[in-house]
């Protein structure tokens, strides 16, 4: 089998007309972490779902091990692990017990639900707190066990939905070396997320999304090669100014773009560039060195930042919050 998860020119219509995923086509191989990377609204929670038989899709079709989403939905749910974007653990419960029920739910018996509950809390590094009511989990022991709940049926394929949302760095960083043992046991994982270091960091290969339609796919490295160099950031502060200023390079031989209110450049070294770009220096505020990241390219993809408005949804990120407060 070639594809561990095909998705082939997936459409979702909602109704009342939102064209949420536009002729979504890719495929995962059977043990490799595929990233889906794009920014709020992009599609991405609505593609999850559709490979989950969650959502129908309007047009279009999945195979998950060679299972088709519309025809065989039963069969594919045997064969996948999911993990929403939003949270589906009760805080008045245990860690524990939420697993636990998620075995029974699967059909384990007491003593087969028993040791799968063991096995993944012990693997999200949970056991020691399995017995404490969910509302006094932190952020990240919470996304752990949705992660830990998704497992117990012990599914070849993982996905997950922006598991490490709204996560400080040191909890983001402890689930993505979760991530990868997960990885190293055979599975193979489609993730969703807006942060372009999480793609770049656990993805063999990325497929960028955006506004329902995938627009680049490669490896991290192969989509940063397409930068052609390193960038130089001026930030000018006014759009206009920036405009001209990247005109006014441009004009000089350079390879210079103005998007809001910064100019970037583009050149094969920036440390040597540097100072031949001195005369314009002055007309910015502020001068940055990237290195080619995933940012980058969606910027140069689009115009547009991975992160511009809000970085999250922020209805959700409320109720997400105000759960895990509770
Ligand atoms: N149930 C729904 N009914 C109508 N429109 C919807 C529904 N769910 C999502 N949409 C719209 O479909 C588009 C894609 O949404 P989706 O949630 O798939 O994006 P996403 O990439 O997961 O974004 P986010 O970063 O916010 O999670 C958005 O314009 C969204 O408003
Ligand atoms: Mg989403």
């Amino acid at each position: 089998m070639d594809c561990a998860v095909e998705a082939r020119n997936l459409v979702k219509i909602y109704p009342g007309g939102v064209k949420a995923v536009d002729g979504v086509s890719f495929c995962i191989r059977p043990g490799e972490i595929f990233s889906l990377l794009g920014p709020n609204g992009a599609g991405k929670t609505t593609t999850v779902r559709m490979l989950s038989t969650l959502a129908k899709p309007t047009s279009g079709d999945a195979l998950i091990m060679g299972h088709s989403v519309v025809r065989e939905p039963d069969r594919v749910r045997e064969l996948i692990g999911v993990v929403p974007q939003d949270l589906t653990s009760d805080d008045e419960m245990t860690g524990w017990d939420n697993v636990y029920y998620q075995a029974r739910l699967h059909g384990l018996s007491g003593r087969e639900a028993e040791e799968a509950t063991r096995r993944a809390l012990e693997f999200m590094d949970l056991l020691d707190v399995a017995h404490r009511k969910v509302s006094t989990y932190s952020g990240g022991m919470r996304r752990r066990l949705e992660i830990a709940m998704s497992l117990v049926h012990e599914p070849r394929i993982l996905y997950l939905d922006e598991p490490t949302l709204g996560l400080d760095v040191q909890s983001r960083r402890h689930l993505w070396g979760l991530i990868r043992a997960l990885k190293k046991r055979g599975k193979t994982i489609l993730l969703t997320t807006h942060y372009m270091e999480e793609a770049e960091e656990l993805s063999d290969r990325v497929a960028i999304i955006d506004r329902g339609k995938i627009i680049a796919e490669g490896t991290p490295e192969e989509l940063k090669a397409r930068l052609g160099g390193e960038r130089i950031h001026l930030i000018v502060g006014d759009p206009r100014g920036a405009e001209e200023l990247a005109s006014q390079l441009s004009s000089k031989g350079w390879r210079a773009r103005a998007v809001d209110g910064e100019v970037i450049v583009t050149v094969e070294n920036a440390a040597r560039a540097l100072p031949m770009l001195a005369q314009f220096l002055e007309k910015a505020r502020e001068v940055k060195i990237v290195k080619p990241n995933l940012e980058e390219v969606f910027l140069e993809l689009t115009g547009r930042r991975l992160r511009e408005e809000e970085p999250i949804d922020s209805f959700r990120y409320r109720i997400m919050t105000r759960r895990l407060r509770r």
